[in-house]
């Protein structure tokens, strides 16, 4: 069922788990995140970013809420990195329950104007907003955006940015970058960051760029004030490849029904297994 956002990630920032929050580009993601969502017994959010509703149409999201709504599971909808008014204003009239205006490129004063200013048209119409301050990094082959250098969140000035913007979570840059890193860039995630903006700010923290580090970290980040991490590479790099495999093995096959199922399984495992690193797993009854 579709879920009200403020509320569940209230509940997962509050019992120290985070809800993963997976970016669907075709109808195949929204059956993997589902089904893994039940297989697990796990809350969810669905998130589709401006560049993936282009390639969508308005039409898909009627699709996704029908899928959410059929769902046993605890499921909210999400605009990911909106970058405009306009933006925002489309994932309202889709039926979104929750939006990001990504203005972390703009100045501070100018990512607080912006930001309000969402907030303000947003909750008039019960939808949260999830705001950025700091950007997070960016590698090849996600189109998710992000800067070549961290500019990582200083806590004093998000306890002020929350404070005048009145967000309901706040994305922080504490390490991650979208994408797979290459091979030779060091990365790792500060936990004593996000503890110190944890204890200033006092509400649901956000992690993009989920893909691709140490376990360890992800599990101490979920503990520790993330209470949604943003994940899409990795789960789009489990579909793609067994698709490219299953393609290559079956030169002269055509019917979806044969070619796809294994690159969705693949994919479905990939994101059971998040749940249970995110802590979400087995989590769905805290939401009753
Ligand atoms: P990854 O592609 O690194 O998982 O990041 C996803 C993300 O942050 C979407 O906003
Ligand atoms: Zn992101």
């Amino acid at each position: 069922m579709i879920y009200d956002m403020a509320q569940l990630l209230k509940i997962s920032y509050t019992n120290r788990f985070a809800v993963g929050a997976f970016n669907v580009a075709n109808s195949e993601f929204v059956k993997v995140v589902v089904d893994a969502a039940e297989a697990k017994n796990s809350p969810a959010i669905i998130q589709i970013h401006p560049l993936e509703i282009e390639l969508l149409g308005d039409a898909f999201v009627t699709y996704v809420r029908e899928a959410m709504n059929r769902a046993r599971v605890p499921m909210a909808l999400h605009l990911d990195h909106g970058g405009t008014l306009s933006d925002v204003l489309r994932a309202i009239r889709n039926g979104f329950n929750s939006v990001m205006i990504d203005a972390s490129r703009e100045s501070f004063e100018e990512n607080i104007r912006i930001t309000r200013q969402i907030v303000e048209v947003a909750h008039m119409v019960g939808v949260a907003v999830e705001a950025e301050l700091g950007t997070i990094g960016s590698n090849a082959g996600s189109g998710e955006g992000g800067t070549e250098e961290i500019l990582y969140t200083d806590p004093k000035q998000a306890l002020d940015f929350v404070q005048r913007t009145k967000i309901d979570s706040l994305a922080v840059a504490i390490g991650t970058s979208h994408g797979i890193y290459p091979a030779t860039k060091e990365h790792s995630i500060q936990i004593d960051r996000l503890k110190a903006i944890r204890d200033r700010v006092g509400i649901p923290l956000v992690l993009h760029g989920g893909s691709d580090n140490a376990e360890s970290e992800i599990r101490a980040a979920s503990q520790n004030g993330i209470a949604k991490i943003n994940l899409a590479t990795d789960m789009k790099r489990a579909f793609f490849r067994r698709l490219r495999q299953s393609l290559n093995d079956l030169p002269n096959d055509y019917e979806a029904f044969i070619v796809v199922p294994e690159a969705t399984k693949a994919a479905t495992e990939l994101v059971g297994h998040k749940m249970e690193l995110f802590g979400s797993s087995g989590k769905a009854k805290l939401f009753f």
